[in-house]
């Protein structure tokens, strides 16, 4: 199935890739879609700097620099952060992140009280991608009911905006939209209203949501989990510290087709793990910066090993001990394991993580593991990039058996470099010394089987 669809996204693009070479490219936006990029340009109300905004951004119509730079000037499609369609030649794509990022910082600040007139892109009937993210707009935002015209907008970005929650009726209008991204909008703070959190379950085909760093509370989680196709949620950096209410817990289970789901820094304890081990399609899980600690209870690392489908896991920066190794170790289909900065103090418990036989990715760094480590014992046979840095391997044995590897780092491992390399395990690869020495890394394109 998986090949099937991959093939058939080949195909089309070879197709789309034949047409676009061998058609002539449609030529010029619409004059309508121009004006309406002018007026959001003018609707920006900069006066000071606005020279410095979106400088390709220009009426000319016509210069004394010739035929050709006048065409391409005045066409839209070439204006910095416009994409149009090579077919329709209508405006899809708008990258407008960070407009300000040319003006000087003090001129950044004083001019922080912009506001986003929406009803400017109206006309951009054919747009699928909106990118307004890290421009401060503040909040006031006009005619929301009619954002419905944007029937083919599936990607809207307004990361790092000052809006509050009046944005959500905006966007909830907004019929097609699949990918939703409101990170650091401190003024969304606290609770939806439950009118809100119903508008939030009208956004059907929504399929990624990020809400990091907006002060939110645990609160939130009714309204995102009324989310039907949501498959990506990332809450990092709220405030959602505690336990679920268990009715809330069973919640989140309902979140059938949820694959990824990231809570880093929210000042959990170990009591979420019952929640996230009850979402059943969980392929990428981020409980990073928590306050996870000891050992789950025997219950809760049967829960983790129910994970069935869980590919990536990330725990770093939390109070793990090294009892905690056997929980993760029974989880089947790990691909992607990250304990950085935990207290794993002790000898590396090979053999534990032997039963990860579908592991690509290991970061232990910073967690006090101790050698030395014998790649012989590891048997970890599809092993492409291992982290060991800031541990105490002290020694490494027979890295020449690691045949998948391709990166390896391992500064400040309490070892003399040079000794390990020439003396032990890389006899049989040359390498690349200076970069070793300058990188204190070793990457496949530096070692080669000799
Ligand atoms: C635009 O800027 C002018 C001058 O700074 C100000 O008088 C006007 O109210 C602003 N308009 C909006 C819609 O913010
Ligand atoms: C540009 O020039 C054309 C005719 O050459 C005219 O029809 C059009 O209105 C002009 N556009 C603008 C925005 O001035
Ligand atoms: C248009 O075609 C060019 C190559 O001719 C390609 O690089 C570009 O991605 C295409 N754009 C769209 C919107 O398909
Ligand atoms: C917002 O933009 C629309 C369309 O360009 C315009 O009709 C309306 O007057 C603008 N609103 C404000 C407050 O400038
Ligand atoms: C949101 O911001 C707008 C404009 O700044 C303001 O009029 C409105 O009262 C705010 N709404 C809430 C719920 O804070
Ligand atoms: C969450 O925040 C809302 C509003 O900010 C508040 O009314 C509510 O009591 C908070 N809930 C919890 C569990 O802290
Ligand atoms: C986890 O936190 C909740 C409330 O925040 C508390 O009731 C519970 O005892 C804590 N559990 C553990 C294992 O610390
Ligand atoms: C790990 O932590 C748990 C509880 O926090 C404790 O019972 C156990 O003794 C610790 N194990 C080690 C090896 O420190
Ligand atoms: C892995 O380790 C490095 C530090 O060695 C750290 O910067 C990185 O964020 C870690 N975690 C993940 C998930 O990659
Ligand atoms: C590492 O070993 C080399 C030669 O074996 C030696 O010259 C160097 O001083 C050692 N470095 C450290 C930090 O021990």
């Amino acid at each position: 199935m998986q090949q099937q669809r991959r093939a058939l996204v080949m195909l089309m693009v070879l197709v789309l890739h034949v047409i676009s070479t061998t058609t002539t490219q449609v030529c010029c936006c619409l004059l309508e879609e121009k004006r309406a990029l002018l007026d959001f340009k003018a609707s920006i109300n900069e006066t000071r700097y606005a020279h410095l905004l979106l400088p390709s951004w220009t009426n000319i119509n016509g210069s004394e620099n010739g035929v050709d730079e006048e065409a391409s000037s005045s066409d839209c499609c070439n204006w910095e952060g416009v994409k149009c369609s090579n077919t329709t030649g209508r405006i899809v794509e708008l990258q407008l992140r960070n407009l300000r990022h040319n003006i000087y910082k003090e001129a950044f600040y004083e001019n922080r009280d912009w506001y986003l007139n929406m009803s400017t892109f109206l006309s951009l009937t054919h747009l699928q991608a909106l990118d307004l993210g890290y421009n401060n707009f503040q909040s006031g935002v006009e005619d929301c009911g009619q954002l419905a015209s944007l029937e083919n907008l599936e990607s809207l970005n307004l990361d790092y905006n000052y809006f509050n929650i009046s944005i959500i009726p905006c966007i909830t209008a907004i019929p097609a939209l699949k990918t939703l991204s409101l990170a650091g909008n401190y003024f969304l703070t606290g609770l939806f209203s439950v009118e809100d959190c119903g508008q939030l379950a009208s956004l059907e085909n929504l399929e990624s949501l990020n809400l990091d760093y907006n002060g939110f509370n645990i609160s939130i989680i009714p309204c995102v989990t009324s989310i039907p196709a949501l498959k990506t949620l990332s809450l990092a950096g709220n405030n959602l510290e505690g336990v679920f209410p268990v009715e809330d817990c069973g919640q989140l289970a309902s979140l059938e087709n949820l694959e990824s789901l990231n809570l880093d820094y929210n000042g959990f304890n170990i009591s979420i793990i019952p929640c996230v081990t009850s979402i059943p399609a969980l392929k990428t899980l981020s409980l990073a910066g928590n306050n996870l600690e000891g050992v789950f209870p025997v219950e809760d690392c049967g829960q983790l090993a129910s994970l069935e489908n869980l590919e990536s896991l990330n725990l770093d920066d939390n109070y793990f001990n090294i009892s905690i190794i056997p929980c993760i170790t029974a989880i089947p289909a790990l691909k992607t394991l990250s304990l950085a900065e935990n207290n794993l103090e002790g000898v590396f418990p090979v053999e534990e993580f032997n039963h990860l036989t579908q592991l690509k990715n290991l970061n232990l760094s910073y967690t006090g593991l101790q050698g030395p480590l014998s790649f012989k014992e590891l048997k970890l046979e599809k092993l492409e990039v291992l982290n060991l840095e800031g541990t105490q391997m002290k020694e490494l044995l027979s890295i020449e058996v690691m045949t998948s590897l391709k990166a390896l780092s391992l500064s400040g491992i309490g070892i003399n470099d040079s000794s390990i390399l020439e003396e032990k395990s890389m006899s049989d690869f040359s390498l690349d010394k200076k970069k070793w020495n300058s990188q204190q890394k070793v990457e496949q394109s530096s070692i080669q089987n000799t």
